[in-house]
């Protein structure tokens, strides 16, 4: 006796277990006519719809028509955040761009305020509420990442929160200290000072196992190539896996870096050099792009996924979500631009919000992918075949969304 059956399934992704790169991003093994069976949180049974008939469940869901995918893998976000930044927005009519606000300690920087002045009680409730609609909208697991804190009590704070989060188990959540993504004011003009502190933070982070992975801003103006080598060499030797924020806006070489030290993903990649992208061919470096970024900042130049996947890159795609550069909670909508701007095909997309999102933070094994054994964490779609989502734009497709087996 299974605890549901979803049957009649029109259209059934399977995606290959990955990484996936370059070619065999093209690759989506879609089947009609199919049926799956959960039990005990587990996917128990996957099989041809005529099969399942005979099979006992205490639900039987019709996807008549419909379209069901492993539950999707946002590998980028900025969960934990205090206040919003909806006045930035006249600043960017205005043409101001978005390393100046920062400059002039707003960005990143009002976050910070706000997130060091708001209680733990009142983020967690704010990043809880997040999390909901984003698993609403059909993501079962998730990076999430500190940053806005720049401080040491702030910043476990928001790690805190992230592991409380998951462990309310509404989707999964992986934690990155992201200490490094910024300068705070107390600290202008000695950024050397201010990283060391960052990095006197990781044997506390690794104590408490408040994170699994160490992420840094490399930009003009925020931390350099040299900064980055030296944060995640020191977060490698205590056991972290690592991210980097790479060649967003200027070229400094982050990609090549972030292959170089094995880091497990590099994210942005809008200014990536062709060296760049030629170097992630060969590593085990998944590339996170984020067209939703790109859009909300503007901006006409997008990364250039079709150079990546051509030079055999592993692309994944994620939101971005925060409040300052993407604020969606909609990874869907990220697929659009990921089709419309990029020219990325479905079945790449499909990739990279699958089996290639769950490579960038370490969860290959458990997420990305529907197979008997695995947890049952799967999305059943109110679309006619998976080309669909890509295709309607910014609406929310997902009807019901399965983690571990039960209901979101
Ligand atoms: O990934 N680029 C740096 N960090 C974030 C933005 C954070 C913010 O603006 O609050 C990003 O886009
Ligand atoms: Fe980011």
């Amino acid at each position: 006796m299974y605890d549901t059956i979803i049957e009649n399934i029109g259209q059934l992704i399977l995606p290959a277990e990955g990484p996936l790169k370059g070619e065999a991003m093209k690759e989506l093994n879609v089947q009609e006519n199919m049926a799956i069976a959960i039990k005990d949180e587990i996917i128990a049974w996957i099989g041809p719809h005529q099969q399942s008939k005979n099979k006992k469940a205490a639900e039987r869901i019709d996807a008549l028509e419909k379209t069901v995918s492993p539950g999707l893998v946002d590998p980028h976000t900025h969960l934990v955040f205090g206040g919003s930044r909806e006045n930035e927005l006249a600043l960017k009519q205005a043409g101001v761009p978005y390393l100046e606000i920062l400059k002039q300690g707003g960005g990143i920087l009002s976050t910070v305020q706000a997130t060091r002045s708001e209680t733990e009680e009142q983020l967690f409730g704010k990043a809880k509420r997040t999390l909901e609609q984003m698993a609403g909208h059909g993501v079962t697991t998730m990076e999430a990442k500190s940053g806005y804190g720049l401080d040491r009590d702030t910043e476990l704070k928001q790690l805190r929160i992230v592991k409380r989060l998951n462990d309310e188990g509404i989707l999964d959540l992986v934690s990155t200290f992201l200490g490094p993504h910024a300068i705070p004011p107390e600290y202008k003009g000695r950024e050397e000072a201010f990283l060391e502190e960052m990095i006197q933070l990781l044997p506390e982070i690794s104590e408490k196992s408040l994170a699994e992975f160490t992420d840094i801003f490399c930009e003009t103006g925020v931390f350099t190539i040299e900064q980055s080598r030296r944060f995640m060499k020191a977060s490698q030797e205590l056991g972290f896996k690592t991210k980097i924020h790479a060649d967003e806006i200027d070229p400094l070489g982050g990609t090549e870096l972030a292959v170089k030290m094995g880091a497990a993903s590099a994210d942005h990649l809008v200014a990536a050099s062709e060296g760049g992208i030629e170097s992630l061919s060969r590593g085990e470096t998944v590339a996170v792009l984020l067209p939703g970024t790109t859009f909300y900042l503007g901006k006409d130049r997008y990364a250039d996924a079709r150079r990546m996947i051509d030079a055999g890159a592993a692309v994944a795609l994620a939101t971005d979500f925060n409040p300052g550069s993407c604020v969606t909670y909609n990874l869907q909508m990220i697929m659009s631009l990921a089709a419309l701007k990029m020219k990325m095909t479905p079945e790449e997309i499909w990739n990279g919000v699958t089996v290639n999102a769950a490579h960038a933070i370490g969860r290959g094994d458990t997420a990305g992918c529907l197979q008997v054994g695995r947890k049952a964490d799967v999305v059943l779609w109110d679309v006619p075949n998976y080309k669909y989502i890509p295709y309607h734009y910014a609406a929310n497709h997902a009807e019901i969304v399965w983690k571990n087996g039960r209901n979101v």
